[in-house]
């Protein structure tokens, strides 16, 4: 009998070199006993060896079909301490059975998929109960954030790319008492070690109280389903899971409110909001004075109806003390998430324009039309959808603020929606693009395409010509408020 000892931390190459070792040397499954070597290196039993045995190579090179390969590194994360025998049993089973895998009835691949399901099903979970806190101190301008998860397999090291992609302009750590994923924006590490919980609160929980409050929806409450789909152990680190009893018990009581309101025509809540859309929410001018008490007081806009999906309000950033704002459409997924406009693929690309045209990213005063994400839920993503007129009109307030507490020279549009927002005019781009044109204050104009146009093109040379245009543009209008600034500080006619 040879005894193999593994770590069993969802390695799958642990498993292979030991099979691999195995096989070539002609031991037959029913030889082997495969066990759970102790964190310190002590096997859980007496009498075996640790690591794989010296053993001669005897027998012809193994081949698998390709479906093996997947099935194995999924099934290899599974916590059931005979996935190594079934591994190695399929494997010595395929040498002379190639077709063994579609046989759906055979115990063994029947017992694989079974487990193969359970890895990948505790994977989807990671990637929807991950809930991140964010850490003191960013590193670099880059915030840092930690999220304690309890796995019920081997999942962190298969399911840290999905956070890398998802959240890759922030730090993070994922600990799990299954192992340790990091991402510092350049790598993405692993520790197989337990880690710890220091079950830390922070305002981010507040954050998704207020957006799980958003997204319930009385009526289609199913408790049994989200019992089934988020088990207890789940709950327990979830910010949201306290406020689950008490919207089950409230929600017959919210779906009588829902129906009551939904006969009102037209809804009180849309009325009003027309009534105030040149206004402050109350009616009344707010008594903000500077970008950062405007800053503030938008966090909690409620001036359209998209602050109820959105995650957070992406206000502007920047100096108050630039010539040169810029404005673009709404905030993406990634700004949703992050609170910062121009974080995602579109604000990668703009970047490098902004590079090439001379101008610092720090320079300027970057916002949106728009400041809540708008989009469609499709599945696990959410796909970003144009704002209306009515929710450009809404979130003009804000920005006419931002124009006039910045007081820039000069405002870029990006895009067509930016261009209504600051001019009121319903024109295709390529009708404006590039001319300046003067506003009833001090500020000028600039309209030029949004950065996302350049992702759209398909023809490759088209977006290069089009891209070297931006680049054009954008130094242009740096320049041109440059002039315009000194011209003022000089006192002379603009
Ligand atoms: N597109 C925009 O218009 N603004 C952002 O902040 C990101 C993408």
């Amino acid at each position: 009998m040879q005894t193999i000892a593994l770590e069993g931390r969802g390695d799958f190459s642990e498993w292979r070199d030991a099979a691999r070792a195995l096989a070539a040397a002609g031991v037959s499954p029913g030889e082997t006993d495969w066990r759970i070597a102790s964190p310190d290196g002590e096997l859980f039993g007496a009498g075996a060896l640790p690591g794989s045995p010296p053993l001669e190579k005897t027998a012809r090179p193994l081949t698998v079909p390709p479906a093996f390969l997947p099935l194995a590194e999924t099934v290899v994360c599974h916590t059931e301490p005979s996935r190594f025998h079934l591994l190695y049993t399929l494997l010595w089973r395929l040498q002379s059975d190639r077709f063994l895998l579609e046989l759906d009835a055979d115990k063994d691949v029947a017992l694989a998929r079974r487990l193969a399901k359970n890895v990948n099903r505790d994977s989807h979970k990671m990637t929807a109960f991950v809930r991140f806190k964010e850490m003191a101190g960013a590193i670099g301008g880059r915030r840092r954030f930690f999220a304690w998860f309890e796995p019920s397999h081997f999942v962190v090291a298969r399911t840290a790319p999905f956070f890398r992609r998802r959240f890759a302009d922030m730090d993070w750590i994922i600990a799990t008492p299954n192992g340790t994923a990091s991402w510092d924006g350049d790598n993405l590490l692993f520790d197989n070690r337990p880690g710890e919980n220091p079950g830390h609160g922070d305002p981010t929980d507040d954050l998704w109280r207020t957006y799980y409050t958003s997204i319930f929806n009385p009526a289609r409450l199913k408790v049994k389903a989200m019992q089934a789909e988020m088990p207890k152990k789940y709950w327990r680190n979830l910010p949201e899971a306290d406020l689950i009893p008490g919207m089950i018990a409230n929600a017959e009581a919210s779906v009588r409110a829902m129906a009551e309101q939904a006969a009102k025509d037209p809804p009180t809540f849309h009325y009003r909001v027309r009534q105030t859309s040149n206004a402050s929410p109350r009616g009344e001018p707010p008594p903000v004075q500077t970008i950062e008490a405007l800053r503030e007081e938008a966090r909690g806009c409620t001036r359209c109806p998209l602050h109820c999906m959105a995650t957070q309000t992406v206000f502007g950033e920047g100096p108050t003390s630039t010539p040169m704002m810029m404005v673009g459409e709404q905030p993406g997924d990634h700004e949703d998430l992050a609170g910062r406009p121009f974080v995602g693929p579109a604000g990668k690309i703009f970047e490098t324009v902004l590079e090439e045209a001379g101008v610092a990213r720090d320079a300027v005063y970057l916002t949106n039309a728009v400041k809540h994400f708008k989009y469609q839920p499709r599945g696990k993503r959410r796909i970003h959808e144009r704002p209306n007129r009515g929710e450009i009109d809404h979130c003009r307030w804000w920005l006419a603020k931002e124009v006039e507490l910045v007081k820039p020279r000069l405002v870029v549009a990006l895009g067509a929606t930016a261009f209504y927002a600051l001019s009121g005019e319903r024109k295709r781009l390529d009708q404006v693009r590039g001319e300046v044109i003067a506003t009833q204050s001090d500020t000028m104009l600039y309209p030029t395409i949004h950065p996302s146009y350049l992702l759209r093109l398909p023809d490759e040379a088209e977006r290069r010509r089009q891209r070297a245009l931006f680049v054009e543009d954008i130094r242009h209008a740096w320049q041109l408020a440059a002039d315009l600034e000194a011209r003022q500080q000089g006192g002379g006619a603009p």
